[in-house]
């Protein structure tokens, strides 16, 4: 890679001959506009616009499809308006998260203007855990979390929706979820964050600007628990970072973290939060882990970049020079972001995320497939133990820990909304850990199968068409066009394509 970087920060830093390359990357500051004052606690963007109008403008712009056709694996709400459907792109994930909302309505993330609407339109089960599913989505749910306490969490997500003010019903991440309203400093809001945030030993009144660039989306772009009471009912929020460090949230500390947590819901399929079908176990979940993942030791990370470095870059408009806070995919305004550092082309540039891209996907599929026969495996171990043959329960225990440990990786990667780029060798790293843990998990399975007497085929129907199929109220049904397939053409050799049963799933209904 070209050293020539165009670090406005390098130049200052050389300046001051102190500054270490690391904490000089965020630019300087651009001078805000300012033409009035804002009232402490107004919520109602359209007010903080008044005084802060560019910004203002490029915020309502989160509402516009973005260019179509600039983006090889995110492509959500483009000016080709089609919604991209997870469960057709990767059809694995529709027979692991088979048995619960996920498993019926999965869609690539859009703007940040549809957060609470895309909420309204998706399949009603995927809203089942109550008005806690609003915390990330209204700036409102604080002020309803300080009147209603706990109640908040568990009261019905239509009731709980139903306390906004009827005007702001609609409305997603505003200015008072990032901005101190009296300085414009960054600050964070959410009463789950600035608590995580402690979990390690990291004081949110005391981080720095350039921490706060990433922390202020970490608010919302991180995995959480909903700890639930014996009916199953939520009451309260917060991330699994128990017993972690900043820039050293991993993958190992979370699982251990949601498969022990004291106050999580204990039934006697063990903990967890859903039923996976297909295995009939109990599991956890892990959601849309960016903040996690980027900052587990990446290299942009450790340069000291932040997500606003380049999912809100400096643009010019008319004489002045703001953050862009039509915050999106750096690939659909065509690399500008990176190239606030790097001089190589826009070209270049997208080449090396698409290379990035190209090497997780084939590990995403090769991780997945695999997890989803070890599935297949324990529905045929299951229905061997229903007839009364003898399942070895050592061979049982040890295969069903692999595949669980498989199972979490190969959610935290597909959650993880960047395809492998904000951390590439720590994307590789989980993906080839759930692929070992998942082939020990057949190895096993296959062993005890045969110990009780059944036979196998070399490869397993997964059967997919089952899955992807008549999901929810819709119904939804398997869109081939948007498959994802192998960009090195390996998968085939293991998970042949009639053994994944989506040619029936393809078929004209
Ligand atoms: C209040 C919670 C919240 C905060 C804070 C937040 N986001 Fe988001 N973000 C979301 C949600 C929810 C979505 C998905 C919206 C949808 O699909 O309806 C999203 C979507 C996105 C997208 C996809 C946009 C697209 O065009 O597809 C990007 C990129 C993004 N966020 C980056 C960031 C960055 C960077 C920050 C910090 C500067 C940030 N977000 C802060 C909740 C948040
Ligand atoms: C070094 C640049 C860089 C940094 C830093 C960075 N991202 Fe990204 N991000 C990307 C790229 C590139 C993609 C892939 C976009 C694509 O494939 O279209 C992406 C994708 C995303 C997406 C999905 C976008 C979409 O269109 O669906 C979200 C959400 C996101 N990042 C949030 C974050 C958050 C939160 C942080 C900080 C914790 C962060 N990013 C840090 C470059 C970056
Ligand atoms: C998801 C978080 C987020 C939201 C929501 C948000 N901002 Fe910002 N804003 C930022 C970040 C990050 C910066 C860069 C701050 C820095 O570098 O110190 C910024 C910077 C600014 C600045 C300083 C000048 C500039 O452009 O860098 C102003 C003014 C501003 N925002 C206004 C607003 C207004 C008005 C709204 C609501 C319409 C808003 N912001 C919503 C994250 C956010
Ligand atoms: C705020 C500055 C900044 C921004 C914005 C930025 N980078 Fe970087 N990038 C760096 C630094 C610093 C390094 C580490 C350089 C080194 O050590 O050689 C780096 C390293 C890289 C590398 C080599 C390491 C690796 O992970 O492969 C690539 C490729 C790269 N950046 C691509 C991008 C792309 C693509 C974008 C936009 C999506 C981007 N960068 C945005 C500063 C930035």
């Amino acid at each position: 890679m070209k050293r020539s970087m165009v670090l406005v920060g390098v130049v200052v830093a050389s300046f001051l001959g102190a500054l270490s390359f690391s904490l000089s990357c965020a630019p300087p500051k651009p001078e805000p506009v300012k033409t009035g004052t804002i009232p402490d606690g107004e919520i109602n963007p359209a007010v903080w616009g008044q005084v802060y109008p560019l910004e203002y403008d490029r915020w309502k712009m989160t509402k516009d499809p973005k260019p179509a056709g600039m983006s090889k694996y995110k492509r959500g709400y483009d000016t080709d308006k089609v919604i991209y459907d997870k469960l057709s792109q990767f059809p694995y994930l529709a027979l692991l998260y088979h048995g619960w909302g996920f498993g019926i309505e999965y869609n690539e993330p859009r703007g940040h203007w549809y957060m609470v609407i895309d909420q309204l339109e998706i399949d009603p089960s995927r809203l089942g855990a109550g008005g806690v599913c609003l915390s990330c989505k209204t700036p409102y749910a604080v002020p309803l979390e300080k009147q209603l306490g706990p109640e908040y969490f568990k009261m019905k997500y239509i009731d709980a929706h139903a306390l906004i003010p009827q005007e702001f019903q609609e409305l997603g991440v505003a200015c008072i979820e990032c901005h101190d309203n009296r300085t414009m400093g960054l600050r964070l809001y959410h009463p789950a964050a600035l608590k995580s945030f402690r979990f390690i030993g990291q004081d949110p009144e005391k981080m720095t600007r350039q921490e706060l660039r990433s922390a202020v989306c970490g608010q919302c772009h991180v995995t959480y628990i909903i700890p639930r009471d014996q009916d199953m009912k939520s009451m309260d929020l917060f991330f699994p970072w128990q017993g972690s460090k900043p820039g050293d949230i991993s993958i190992e500390n979370i699982i251990r973290v949601i498969k022990k947590e004291p106050g999580y819901y204990q039934s006697e399929w063990g903990t967890g939060e859903w039923v996976q079908k297909v295995t009939g176990f109990k599991v956890a979940f892990i959601r849309h882990p960016e903040y996690e993942f980027y900052t587990k030791n990446s290299v942009h990370y450790q340069a000291g970049v932040a997500c606003a470095d380049c999912h809100m870059p400096y643009i010019r408009v008319g004489a002045n020079k703001i953050s862009d806070h039509d915050v999106t995919s750096p690939l659909k305004t065509n690399m500008r972001a990176c190239q606030q550092c790097h001089t190589e082309s826009a070209q270049w540039l997208k080449d090396r995320v698409l290379a990035h891209q190209d090497r997780t996907v084939s590990l995403m599929l090769r991780s997945g497939y695999a997890t989803a026969v070890a599935a297949k495996l324990f529905e045929k171990v299951h229905a061997a133990q229903k007839e009364g043959k003898p399942i070895d329960p050592q061979l049982y225990e040890q295969a069903k820990d692999l595949y669980l440990e498989a199972l979490y990786r190969v959610i935290y990667i597909n959650a993880e909304n960047s395809v492998g780029f904000h951390n590439p060798s720590e994307a590789g790293r989980i993906l080839g850990d759930a692929l070992a843990f998942a082939g020990r998990s057949e190895a096993l399975l296959r062993q005890a199968l045969a110990q009780a007497g059944v036979a196998l085929p070399a490869v397993i129907d997964l059967e997919l068409h089952k899955y992807l199929n008549n999901r929810g109220k819709k119904p939804l049904n398997y869109k081939p066009e948007q498959l994802f397939t192998d960009p090195y053409g390996n998968q085939e050799k293991l998970t042949p394509t009639p053994s994944l049963g989506i040619t029936a799933a393809a078929a004209p209904k």
